[in-house]
């Protein structure tokens, strides 16, 4: 099997393999450029940074890479607009927003020319989504990590997207190797988002401790959590997700970064944590898959492995 190149405003996407948005901090430039030299789609997370430090990391992004580079921001942050705008204002090639969206980012994009991609989990947002303006939507399903919109499996959700919109749909949620792909392509997506197996690159920039914690993790370790936002999220078991199921763990100080919190803890604080290796106190958000993946690998030897795979899969 083949993946087709991919046509997103004015950027070709030679492989259609999009690297999908972590916050806070496990997204950055590096692995976004790596995988975008590789002919894919790099996405830096905007979440839990100011316009100003996202400005700097999309400048970074691009002295790595002539490819293709957009944005993650999560709509349930108050500095949604700014950010998005900031990432605009770069000229970033493309902006998903995670977990909602407004109408107005619909207009910026028109107007600066950038595509903007929702992330939905039902053919009714993805139908709204198009009519708002959307390039293309990233369809997921309950197999990602982080904040859940549902908890059907992605392959069920998939081909009811793809029937109820003309734009391209990108399939993510659990896809971890070539079947994976295979999988989402032979159901109509046109690309697929990956984000667990990039985490486990030589290119990802967060913590040893965060990489250990996910190579150890096997499938009872992978739990849903409640997030302050009103969401379910997909974590792995630690002691931070055991005190939180005792309703153990309050918020020490709070800066309002969310248009709407529960104030159970901070969530950006425990992300932010996670990241920077406390995996104990940390928040470690993981898809379903995790515990298939066992290894660490540059970028560009997961595209050779995932692109290879394919090569061997019939049409
Ligand atoms: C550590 C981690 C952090 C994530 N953070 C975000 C985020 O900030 N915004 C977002 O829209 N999705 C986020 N996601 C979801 C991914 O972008 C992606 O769509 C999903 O995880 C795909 O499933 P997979 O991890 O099984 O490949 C996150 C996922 C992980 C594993």
């Amino acid at each position: 099997m083949k993946l087709s190149p991919l046509t997103l405003g004015e950027k070709i996407i030679k492989l259609p393999i999009f690297q999908g948005g972590m916050a806070v901090r496990v997204s950055l430039a590096p692995l976004a450029a790596a995988v975008a030299n590789c002919g894919g789609a790099g996405t830096i997370a905007g979440t839990g940074m100011s316009p100003q430090e996202l400005t700097d990391e999309i400048r970074k992004g691009r002295s790595l890479t002539q490819g293709v580079l957009g944005v993650n921001v999560l709509f349930a942050v108050n500095n949604f607009t700014e950010l998005v705008k900031a990432a605009i204002h770069e000229k970033i090639d493309f902006v998903v927003s995670g977990a909602g969206f407004s109408r107005d980012m619909f207009i910026w994009g028109k107007e600066a020319n950038v595509p903007i991609i929702p992330i939905v989990s039902s053919a009714k947002l993805a139908r709204i989504s198009e009519k708002l303006g959307a390039s293309a939507v990233v369809v997921e399903g309950k197999e990602a990590g982080g904040h859940l919109g549902t908890d059907r499996p992605l392959m069920e959700i998939l081909p009811e997207v793809r029937s109820a919109v003309k734009i391209p749909v990108i399939a993510a949620g659990g896809i971890i190797d070539a079947q994976g792909i295979a999988e989402a392509l032979r159901l109509g997506a046109d690309g697929v988002q990956l984000a667990t197996r990039f985490v486990l690159s030589e290119e990802c920039t967060v913590s040893e401790n965060f990489k250990n914690y996910y190579l150890q993790a096997k499938k009872e370790d992978v739990v849903l959590i409640k997030s302050p936002v009103g969401l379910p999220g997909r974590a792995l078991k630690n002691p931070f997700t055991e005190l939180m199921s005792k309703e153990e763990i309050g918020i020490e100080s709070c800066d309002g970064c969310l248009k709407v919190c529960n104030q159970d803890f901070c969530i950006l604080d425990a992300l932010r944590r996670a990241e920077k290796g406390d995996t104990e106190r940390g928040l470690i958000f993981s898809g379903e898959n995790i515990y298939k993946i066992n290894e660490i690998l540059s970028v560009r030897d997961i595209f050779k492995n995932l692109i290879s795979g394919l090569d061997k899969i019939k049409e």
